[in-house]
């Protein structure tokens, strides 16, 4: 597939509408986690040297249309030290823009249209400006009028952010170095069921961990206890069994878990082999076993893609302990140079950011739901649209 993107166009002392995807957590009205608004950067600065007015606008959070004040983006504003819009519909300040100069619009999503894709609010949005760069893929898979209504309107093309993105995503599909294993955890089967339909078709193993695992484990005949388990997954969870037997992908499910009689961050942990869980036993992490299995698998991989956590991560290191060594390890195989790592889905980066090894991994996706619909084969409207 062959997109317009942000070389294909001089952009001297053009009117530029920059969509990023800044949907970061603000506690407090300070950014925790930056990776999203650094990885736009690139592009920024090279709209910049290039002589280019940038107006950049993205969505905050779910305000479903109405001004919700914690989900303003004025703290983006001031983290990349940039005159902040308080009205993405605004136009007036454009006359005073100057070659290289930057502003940041307030979220669009304080307007009903951005979601619905409306076309009158789009041309509101549009007008004034003279291309539009698409820099969002963590927003891509959203037909937004953002991301598609604005392509009506303006010449438009991808920054270098999403031409990366597609680049490695789709080295990762198209010809990963094999052996290639699949590592996925988090809480749900039924929001992973295609990704899982198509990674038994492209991998040459497949770790299940987390709930996810405990869902399987389940439709195999395993007790899970009074854990978080989708039981209505059962024949799902089959269906995929038997699609990775007839795709030579090798299943790997938890042996073991880390258990607790309450859900709580302080809970006491123990260690029970999958066959052994208790009725009364809450599962929030893989076991032990499990861990060990996990990391030693790694040996035997060339390309590792992995999404979704194996425990509570939230609850800090004690229910973190799956995710974390995983985390660890990997970034040490990647940075030994064993194998090459793709690390998609926003609670698994924010793994790899509390154990420090972000930049250890050969490749960050900033995609969460885009990142999956990706690796599941879809078109994503918003890159569909910028295609040659
Ligand atoms: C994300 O965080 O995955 C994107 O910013 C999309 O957000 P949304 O799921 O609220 O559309």
């Amino acid at each position: 597939m062959e997109i317009r993107n942000v070389h294909d166009v001089d952009v001297r002392s053009k009117y530029v509408l920059l969509r990023d995807d800044f949907n970061v957590q603000i506690v407090d009205g300070k950014i925790t986690d930056s990776f999203r608004i650094d990885a736009s950067m690139p592009t920024i600065k090279y709209l910049i040297d290039n002589g280019a007015r940038v107006v950049i606008c993205s969505h905050l959070g779910r305000p479903k249309g109405k001004y919700v004040p914690e989900l303003s983006l004025r703290p983006i504003a001031e983290y990349m030290n940039v005159p902040f819009i308080d009205d993405c519909l605004k136009k007036d300040f454009l006359m005073d823009m100057a070659d290289g100069d930057v502003v940041l619009l307030e979220n669009l999503r304080f307007y009903i249209g951005e979601e619905e894709n409306d076309d009158a609010f789009a041309k509101k949005l549009a007008s004034g400006y003279d291309i539009y760069v698409n820099d969002a893929f963590a927003v891509s898979h959203r037909s937004a009028a953002s991301i598609v209504g604005v392509t009506k309107y303006l010449p438009s093309y991808a920054g270098l952010l999403l031409e990366k993105e597609i680049t490695n995503l789709t080295k990762l599909l198209d010809s990963p170095v094999r052996p290639l294993i699949a590592y996925v955890g988090g809480g749900k089967v039924s929001t992973k069921i295609e990704v899982l339909k198509k990674i038994v078709k492209i991998a040459d193993k497949m770790v299940i961990g987390g709930a996810m695992g405990t869902t399987f484990n389940y439709a195999l005949g395993l007790p899970v206890g009074d854990s978080l388990c989708e039981k209505d997954m059962v024949s799902t969870v089959n269906e995929i069994i038997k699609l990775s037997v007839e795709n030579d992908c090798k299943l790997f499910l938890p042996l073991d878990k880390g258990v607790a009689k309450e859900f709580d961050k302080n809970a006491v942990r123990e260690n029970c082999d999958a066959d052994k869980i208790k009725d009364d036993d809450i599962i929030m992490d893989d076991g032990d076993k499990t861990i060990a299995r996990n990391i030693d698998l790694l040996n035997t991989a060339k390309t590792v893609i992995w999404n979704g956590p194996f425990g509570v991560t939230e609850f800090g290191a004690r229910w973190g302990r799956a995710s974390f060594d995983f985390a660890r390890a990997l970034a040490k195989y990647t940075k030994e140079g064993h194998l090459e790592s793709v690390v998609g889905g926003g609670d698994t980066v924010a793994v790899l950011d509390a154990c420090g090894v972000l930049d250890d991994i050969s490749y960050v996706s900033t995609g969460g739901g885009a990142f999956l619909e990706f690796i599941e084969g879809k078109s994503l409207p918003g890159i569909k649209v910028l295609e040659k």
